[in-house]
């Protein structure tokens, strides 16, 4: 099985995490849009997943996300999809969801 997202307000579609890849990384390989307003270097906080479940299972929070933190643009159990990969290969199911503020107009969201 592997290290799966499951994205609870996107038709709880999931998928399969890829091993030393951003989770922004394997959801651009699976052809699933996300808001990455500054390309993915972890400046801007628009890629922000709320996690659910299984957040022990992700890499630590980086340098530009604690900064976030001690900012409050990130609150804990949040982290950005640019920099948090999964921390190992089981078999294991972490469950996000797209913050409102984050969600792309020409997508459908549950919540
Ligand atoms: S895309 Fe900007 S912080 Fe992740």
């Amino acid at each position: 099985m592997g290290v799966i997202l499951d994205i609870k307000n996107l038709n709880q579609k999931t998928i399969l995490l890829s091993e030393k890849k951003t989770i922004l990384q394997s959801l651009a390989e699976n052809n699933i849009d996300w808001m990455q307003a500054c390309g993915a270097k972890g400046r801007c906080t628009t890629c922000k997943m709320i996690i659910l479940e299984g957040e022990e299972h992700l890499s630590p929070l980086t340098e530009s996300e604690n900064k976030f933190l001690v900012q409050q643009r990130l609150k804990p159990h949040e982290r950005l999809a640019c920099q948090a990969m999964p921390l190992e290969n089981e078999n294991i199911i972490i469950s996000v969801k797209v913050p409102k503020i984050y969600q792309l107009p020409h997508i459908e969201y549950q919540d």
